[in-house]
């Protein structure tokens, strides 16, 4: 799919709010530890194995100096990792505030949860700044910036700024909501902006990928095209990871003769006890209370297996310090010991509870003596602990429960899946799991296997690097075309040196900026100036080529100085004229049919209106909602395209537009007038969408054709906006002077 393959000359430049290894203050001195969370463990391994570098916080404040500088040293020389040093005041508006109060809870769909407060924004922005200007310094040119989740979703923009070249991708490990959960958010609009900095953006499912894209058309505006948006005229790719893990390093730890003695210990204390395993960090997303809740109901439902089955319960402590994570923990005491307290017997305890982080190989041995993965979160973007688990039946013995609320499930579709919010299915599930035939269990699992190998971290990595790479192979090519200083030099001594010069100038999104109101987008002075300035040299001949009606451009343009072209090429008024003249004898018969068609559309559509001109009808819907326009807009180009086959009209679809009319008029056929008899020598057309596409096509060879805006074009150059459209206009005419 992708071409590009990770090359090792280019050096990754992680950047995430964690280090891979964090350090806590001891009695001895400080510590230094594994990161817990799967964005730590997935991309740690990355880490391990390529050139890279990683930027993040350290988890402790440090405030002495001599202390950061021992920090500093240590990190890079064992960890080829660069702190970033967050103060008391960072941590508390920044980590326990905007994004463990605010993002985490609404992206996991718990709004109720979630602050609004403006001074923990503002700590998110400080602290997303103080990240863009470490990593300022740290990235070298030819870097790979790749940034990682939710704390870090303002830095693309901030880097950008800074780094305007840079290669950035972004990469979220947690879902993206749906429009109607993200535009709660007061600060939505910054969020996108921020995220439209990078290059390539990814998530780990189509879900988050089509909310993100639904968000930025409905907030922002952006539409996409296959995932790609333009933004502020770079190109921006949106696309699907789903992150993977190392399986070879699970399967190899799995069967190692360490991993084999740690099991035979373990099997001696449970002997033929059935074990149920679950795994997460404390968080109110992974839907811990529930699922106590559910293996209760499952015992006392099935009381067959009473003493034949254990759930082991490895909670991992994290961020502690904020509120619902306190409370949770509380509640989870709670349940397993009025759990553990009703259905005990000598001998046989249903919950082992074990609050703390496991080391790798602890963790895969308990992995190794699981019958069943009790995997139940409420919501989660990914939920590696669940492939692992997969990865590590040996024999492919095991079955695996997974809440089709993880981003997971939808790789892992064998799993038993289920709605965690239902206590009976997942009762259910668990005798299902406990009752599945080997056979059974063996197939599911030998699938899922396949699956996670053929997509595993590196695939992972790779297929976003490449992604990346890509979308920045593409930029650059359309960088190529842009009118650069040393073009735009030769395009004004040309000029200068030329005798008869043509200006051929599209109006809207051209000239002026396009807006909802076409009627609002009327001349302002500077540019009226602008246009009389260029018209003035008699040696320059300006044709305004718009597909406006006549009235309109009569009535903006009075003066006759330049001429006028209307209804892209119905009407003509030459230089120095009042007259205006058509083209063609063309028909208006078709108006009576086709009208009522495109107001019947625009009923239909709130927002949308119909324009009509002479010799064309058109249906605006710039104002109407983004998404039901393009349903309306297919649905009214399949109608008129079926209406107008075997006639002589044309229907052509804009931006935001949809015009009906003659086939035979375009500003092609209507700029051949100026073209064909006027000997220029200097010719500058410029033009922004569909219907300047015809102009550009027939300008003679050494022509200068411009266009306004990122796209496939006919034109040889283009520009990013109209200001510059005029900057360059005004480049010509200072020359003049
Ligand atoms: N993990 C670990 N020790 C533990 C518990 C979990 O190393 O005691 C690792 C686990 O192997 C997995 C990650 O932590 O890779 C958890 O990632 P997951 O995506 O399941 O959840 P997250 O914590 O990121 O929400
Ligand atoms: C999730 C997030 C990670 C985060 C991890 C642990 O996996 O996606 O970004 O690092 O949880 O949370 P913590 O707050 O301890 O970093």
């Amino acid at each position: 799919m992708f071409q590009h393959k990770i090359e090792d000359q280019r050096r990754f430049l992680i950047v995430s709010n964690r280090l891979p290894v964090s350090i806590e203050r001891r009695r001895k001195g400080l510590s230094y530890r594994p990161s817990v969370g799967g964005l730590a463990t997935g991309l740690g391994i990355f880490h391990q194995l390529h050139n890279s570098a990683w930027v993040g916080w350290p988890g402790l404040v440090v405030e002495e100096e001599k202390e950061k500088g021992e920090i500093e040293e240590m990190l890079q020389s064992q960890f080829r990792s660069y702190p970033i040093f967050l103060s008391r005041h960072n941590i508390e508006g920044y980590y326990h505030g905007f994004t463990n109060k605010t993002i985490w809870p609404l992206f996991h769909y718990f709004p109720q949860f979630a602050k609004y407060e403006v001074s923990e924004w503002k700590a998110y922005l400080e602290v997303n700044r103080l990240f863009c200007k470490r990593v300022t310094e740290i990235a070298r040119p030819d870097d790979i910036i790749w940034i990682h989740d939710y704390h870090l979703m303002l830095l693309p923009k901030l880097l950008r700024k800074s780094l305007p070249k840079a290669t950035i991708g972004f990469f979220l490990h947690i879902p993206f909501p749906s429009l109607e959960v993200f535009r709660l958010l007061p600060w939505r609009k910054e969020i996108l902006e921020g995220l439209l900095g990078a290059d390539l953006i990814g998530f780990h499912t189509f879900d988050y990928a089509r909310h993100f894209l639904s968000s930025l058309l409905r907030l922002y505006g952006l539409a996409h095209e296959m995932g790609q948006v333009t933004a502020e005229n770079r190109l921006v790719q949106v696309d699907v990871f789903p992150m993977g893990i190392d399986v070879k390093r699970f399967q190899a730890e799995a069967t190692s003769s360490l991993t084999e003695k740690a099991v035979l210990r373990f099997k001696r204390k449970t002997g033929n006890r059935k074990i149920i395993l679950s795994v997460d960090r404390l968080d109110y997303t992974k839907g811990i209370p529930k699922r106590l809740e559910a293996f209760e109901l499952f015992l006392e439902r099935h009381p067959e297996w009473n003493q034949k089955v254990t759930l082991i319960l490895v909670v991992v402590p994290s961020r502690t310090k904020v509120e619902p994570y306190r409370l949770l923990k509380r509640q989870v005491d709670e349940l397993v010991g009025r759990i553990n307290g009703r259905h005990s017997t000598a001998g046989w305890v249903p919950i082992w509870y074990l609050y703390r982080f496991l080391s790798f190989p602890t963790l895969v041995t308990y992995y190794r003596i699981a019958d069943v993965g009790l995997i139940t979160p409420l919501r989660d973007g990914m939920n590696l602990v669940a492939k692992e688990f997969v990865a590590t039946r040996k024999e492919g013995k095991g079955v695996l429960i997974l809440s089709e609320m993880a981003g997971a499930s939808k790789e892992l579709g064998e799993a038993l899946i289920i709605n965690p919010n239902n206590r009976e299915e997942t009762a259910e599930a668990i005798e299902e799991a406990l009752t599945m035939p080997e056979d059974e269990q063996i197939s599911r699992n030998r699938t899922m296997q396949r699956r996670l190998s053929r997509y595993g971290l590196s695939r992972w990595a790779d297929d976003f690097i490449s992604g990346l790479l890509e979308i920045k192979d593409r930029q650059k090519e359309l960088e190529t075309k842009k009118l650069s200083l040393s073009v735009r030099n030769r395009l004004i001594k040309l000029y200068q040196e030329s005798s008869r010069c043509l200006f051929l100038l599209d109006y809207d999104g051209t000239l002026v900026p396009l807006v909802e109101q076409p009627r609002k987008a009327k001349p302002d002075p500077e540019l009226l100036a602008l246009l009389k300035g260029l018209a003035t040299p008699p040696q320059n001949t300006v044709v305004l080529i718009s597909g406006r009606d006549r009235e309109t451009l009569q009535n903006w343009f009075k003066e006759p100085d330049i001429a006028l072209v209307a209804e892209h090429g119905v009407w003509m008024r030459r230089e120095n004229t009042h007259q205006w003249r058509i083209m063609d004898r063309l028909s208006q018969e078709w108006k009576d049919w086709i009208k009522p068609v495109l107001e019947r559309s625009a009923d239909r559509l709130p927002g949308s209106f119909v324009e009509e001109k002479e010799y064309s009808l058109v249906c605006h819907y710039r104002g109407a909602d983004p998404e039901l326009a393009v349903l309306r807009a297919k649905e009214l180009m399949g109608t008129l395209t079926a209406l107008t086959a075997n006639t002589d009209l044309q229907v052509l679809q804009g931006s935001k537009v949809i015009e009906v009319k003659c086939a035979s008029v375009n500003k092609g056929r209507a700029v051949m007038n100026w073209i064909s008899g006027g000997d220029f020598d200097f010719i500058l057309g410029m033009g922004d969408d569909w219907t300047d596409e015809d102009l550009f096509k027939v300008l003679p060879e050494g022509s200068y054709s411009v266009k306004v805006g990122l796209g496939t074009s006919n034109a040889r150059y283009y520009l990013d906006s109209p200001n510059d459209v005029r900057q360059l206009l005004k480049d010509l005419l200072a020359k003049e002077t």
